[in-house]
């Protein structure tokens, strides 16, 4: 490897963490060197282009630029603080830090400026809200957003690779006539169903942690806590690729064709709205590309100030490993590697 940063990459196995290794390649960031860091069960695995996994420690914690952690909460809580203090700026996939009022929470589109108040860790939002507020970004510049109505259709990917084994394990056994093995990720048999149930719930709430997330983190990411947010996740049978139906209520009026104009333009999106010709946003076509994509985008006929959107994106792309790529990109070309706020 040539000039650049000592880059840790934590989860490098999972789903997020090799996708996360391949963009780094693919986007030639600056690197000198990149170590793949992953639970005991992998260590000594060598991954596709001859790194080889290592064991978190003490030891082998010490001396890196930068850390893209998506190795879950638990590994995140206990390790992303010690590669902070030891000067690497982390940017963390799991939920652990994204509400930290020190932490910021950014999406490379709509609010890199949060970037230079990092004191170590940056969080990369909940892949849901992620592509949703890549595209309600320019419609909320344009008009604002008084209130939205979402419900999401969230696939297996999002959960991790024991939740697409799952999902096609229990599809096989079911189209072969056989018994399917017991639920083990989710609640419920995943295949051939639709669970509004995704994420957790925690004792005493209604809503899940996925959906608290999105009400939460749109907040934060767009700097505004007056919008409010009604939230249903629901999970499905599709391996890779999370949509959205969003009902958006504007704060001044704004049209389909205005907010389809005003999308098309969009950094990161991609618009897709000819209904009655077939074309719309599918989870099918967006897996493997890092945009976000719109579509029926529409009045809704019981609010003259609220438009319809579907919205569909990659979750392990932008929903994660992309937007964490793109904000170690914007750090690079800032000068903030290395700088920090005290
Ligand atoms: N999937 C998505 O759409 C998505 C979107 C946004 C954020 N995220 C977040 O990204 C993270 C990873 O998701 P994923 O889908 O990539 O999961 P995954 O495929 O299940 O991979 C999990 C990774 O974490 C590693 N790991 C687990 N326990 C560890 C430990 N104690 N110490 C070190 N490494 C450990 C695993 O290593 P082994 O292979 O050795 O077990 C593996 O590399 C999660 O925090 C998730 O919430 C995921």
């Amino acid at each position: 490897m040539g000039e650049g940063y000592r880059i840790a990459v934590v989860g490098a196995t999972g789903q997020v963490g090799t996708l996360m290794l391949r963009l780094l390649r693919e986007r030639s960031f600056p690197a000198s060197e990149i170590v793949p860091f992953a639970s005991d069960r992998s260590v000594g695995r060598e991954l596709d282009g001859g790194l080889v996994v290592q064991g978190l420690s003490e030891d082998s914690a010490q001396g890196f630029d930068l850390a893209l952690f998506s190795a879950g909460g638990g590994t995140s809580s206990e390790w992303a603080p010690r590669f902070a203090q030891d000067g690497a700026i982390v940017i963390d996939n799991s939920s652990r830090w994204r509400m930290n009022n020190d932490v910021p929470l950014v999406v490379s589109e709509v609010n890199p400026e949060a970037l230079k108040n990092h004191r170590g860790i940056i969080a990369n939002p909940n892949c849901s809200t992620m592509q949703m507020v890549v595209a309600l970004k320019p419609l909320y510049d344009e008009a604002g957003i008084e209130r939205l109505v979402i419900s999401t259709y969230q696939a297996v990917s999002g959960t991790g690779k024991k939740a697409v084994d799952e999902l096609l394990h229990q599809s096989r056994a079911l189209l072969a006539g056989d018994e399917p093995p017991d639920p083990r990720a989710y609640a419920h048999r995943i295949a051939f169903n639709a669970l509004p149930h995704a994420g957790n719930f925690a004792p005493g709430d209604d809503h899940t942690d996925e959906e608290r997330k999105l009400i939460n983190e749109t907040r934060k990411i767009l700097g505004d806590p007056t919008i409010r947010v009604s939230a249903t996740c629901v999970r499905v049978p599709v391996v890779n690729g999370h949509s959205e139906s969003v009902n958006v209520e504007t704060r001044s009026p704004l049209s389909p064709d205005e907010a389809r104009e005003i999308l098309a333009a969009a950094p990161g999106v991609t618009v897709l709205d000819d209904p009655g010709a077939g074309r719309y946003p599918m989870a099918i076509e967006a897996d493997g590309h890092d945009d976000v994509f719109v579509g029926r985008i529409r009045r809704d006929p019981g609010h003259d100030q609220a438009l319809e959107l579907w919205i569909v994106s990659d979750n392990l792309r932008k929903g994660a490993a992309t937007n964490a790529v793109q904000l170690a990109e914007v750090l690079h070309e800032r000068g903030l590697i290395g700088a920090r706020v005290a």
